[in-house]
């Protein structure tokens, strides 16, 4: 089935309760099919969000961010698999035994529907902190790139990445591997915290297959308009790529 504009669209519930991720859910409605719990959510609410997400036919971007050794991983991602979740973070810098042990859970369980993105350099960390503390001499973007190509070889499904590194992972690792792409900001819309951002046409022409799109939906006075917005800036990009 091809993928239409509002299917690149990924909402967050970055709410503490399940009610206030449900009258988002509620107001975005047949619009929005892909919803993101993260740790404030889900260490709050606990699987019964996803359960939840599941019954109204959403599909779920259970963004963790695991990192552990890989037999823990092994479990993290089986029980991920057995609430149906769709869409999985883990840290790349886990290493590379830890991403293939989180890939071959999926495979052991046939389950093709889970893919594991691979989280490479936070955007809350520096060159700085690389250098002094990690003892990385590379540039943040080379980082950023070698650990994708690991997360590639390990089999993972793809990365999460700003748009401005989507060609070069693409280029690197294959026009297949996911890219999903968060700091997402319609002209006009408040940045937030987010220092670097791209419009959702910029995101959708330089190759990203998906965009967590959160404050400027979530926060915006008419959510079902905002979102309507954002569909229609997606599809613009899709037809300058057509
Ligand atoms: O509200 P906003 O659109 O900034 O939300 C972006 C979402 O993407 C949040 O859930 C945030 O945690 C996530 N994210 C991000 N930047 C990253 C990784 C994840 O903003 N580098």
């Amino acid at each position: 089935m091809k993928k239409e504009a509002k299917d690149f669209l990924i909402v967050p519930l970055d709410v503490p309760l399940i009610e206030e991720g449900l009258v988002i859910v509620e107001e975005l409605g047949n619009l929005v099919s892909f919803y993101k719990v993260g740790l404030e959510l889900f260490t709050r609410a606990g699987p019964v969000i996803v359960e939840i997400l599941k019954k109204r036919e959403k599909k779920v971007f259970l963004d963790l961010k695991l990192h552990d050794i890989p037999n823990t991983i092994s479990g993290a991602v089986n029980a991920a698999i057995d609430m149906g979740v769709d869409m999985l973070t883990v840290h790349t810098l886990g290493g590379f035994e830890m991403m293939e042990a989180a890939q071959k859970a999926v495979w052991n369980k046939r389950k093709d529907g889970l893919v594991i993105l691979g989280v490479t350099i936070l955007t809350s960390l520096d060159e700085a902190f690389l250098e002094d503390v990690l003892g990385i001499e590379k540039s943040l973007n080379e980082e950023v790139l070698d650990l994708a190509s690991i997360a590639k070889s390990a089999g993972l499904g793809g990365v999460v990445a700003s748009a401005e590194e989507v060609s070069l992972i693409k280029e690197n690792c294959g026009k297949d591997f996911i890219v999903t792409t968060p700091g997402i900001r319609p002209k006009g819309t408040e940045k937030n915290d987010q220092k670097r951002s791209n419009t959702p046409f910029e995101a959708v022409v330089s190759g990203s297959d998906y965009l967590v799109v959160g404050r400027p939906i979530t926060k915006a006075k008419d959510m079902h308009k905002a979102a309507e917005a954002i569909i229609k800036e997606i599809g613009d990009g899709l037809q300058k790529t057509a």
